[in-house]
């Protein structure tokens, strides 16, 4: 072969849009006090797409008066976790005396790290009058020497979050972590993340550069996609997990139907996950250590 071939097959590889691994459709399971979510992963097809442990999607519904449950008083240590609202109001508040609440496009990014006590509910009147719901946590993990960081957030509001649009008004991008379409987010990941909400029109093509080494998936919020070189079908609830061969996602659209689907990206870890509930170390002993530091009220109290 000679040196010009080469040149023009790493650019063949390097350009080329990934072929899809496997598309895996989300249970119904229930959250917290009860609430109902759809969840991709972790499942008996699929534990974890490392760095990423989990996807919960609080489906849209629309909620009786009394209805609305959310997670009250409860730990995490030693990841993150994500939570991006597209309706309705969830109250925040944890054992370091930080509050909040989280509405429609707003994202909040906390880094759990050595552990925090924290309610996770609908707001006040959301609970009283009913009203919408809709919404996805995702749980990010952290590298085996950050676990044990201090707890971070970052409340950011819609209004500052990125949004990159085709020239054709036919593609919409959130960009949540990393970039797209040349815009840049805001929110600061511990390790390389792309997180972005991409919508499109009918007709409508995104091709997103990923970096070949990143973990990748899509989930369809609502509509219908093909998805990677090989235009698989995939549709509302259903996961589309990537194969690492090319430095491209791709995502189309057929010409009478829309699609609202995540795209979700990371460098793996490459480490032993061990996970119990709402901790997740590298070693049973760590989950053991986390347990009791727990139970002894070392991730603080709400008061
Ligand atoms: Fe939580």
């Amino acid at each position: 072969m000679k040196s010009t071939d080469n040149v023009k097959l790493e650019k063949t590889q390097s350009t080329q849009s990934r072929s899809v691994k496997g598309i895996i459709t989300s249970i119904a399971t229930r959250e917290g006090a009860g609430f109902a979510v759809r969840r991709p992963f972790p499942t008996q097809s699929l534990s974890l797409v490392d760095p990423f442990l989990l996807l919960d999607h609080m489906e849209p519904v629309t909620l009786a008066p009394g209805a609305a449950k959310g997670a009250p008083d409860h730990p995490h240590r030693g990841f993150e976790t994500v939570t991006y609202m597209l309706e309705g109001h969830f109250v925040h508040r944890d054992s370091a005396g930080n509050s909040g609440v989280i509405g429609p496009g707003d994202v909040q990014w906390m880094t759990a790290g050595q552990g925090v006590v924290h309610s996770e509910m609908p707001d006040d009147e959301l609970i009283k009058n009913g009203g919408r719901l809709h919404g996805f946590q995702i749980w990010v993990n952290l590298p085996s020497k950050e676990k044990l960081i201090a707890p971070r957030y970052q409340d950011i509001p819609s209004e500052r979050i990125p949004i990159a649009e085709s020239e054709d008004g036919k593609i919409w991008v959130k960009v949540i972590a990393g970039q797209s379409m040349g815009k840049e987010a805001v929110i600061d990941t511990r390790t390389p993340i792309t997180f972005l909400h991409a919508k499109l029109k009918p007709g409508a093509k995104l091709v997103q550069p990923i970096s070949t080494q990143y973990n990748t998936f899509a989930y369809v919020i609502e509509g219908k996609g093909f998805f990677g070189n090989e235009q698989i079908p995939a549709e509302t609830d259903q996961l589309v997990l990537f194969a690492n061969d090319g430095a491209t996602v791709s995502i189309e659209t057929g010409e009478h139907q829309e699609l609202s689907v995540l795209i979700l990206a990371g460098l793996p870890l490459n480490e032993p996950v061990a996970r119990y509930g709402p901790f997740v170390m590298n070693t049973q002993s760590e989950i053991v250590q986390a347990l009791k530091d727990y139970q002894a009220g070392r991730m603080g109290v709400i008061n």
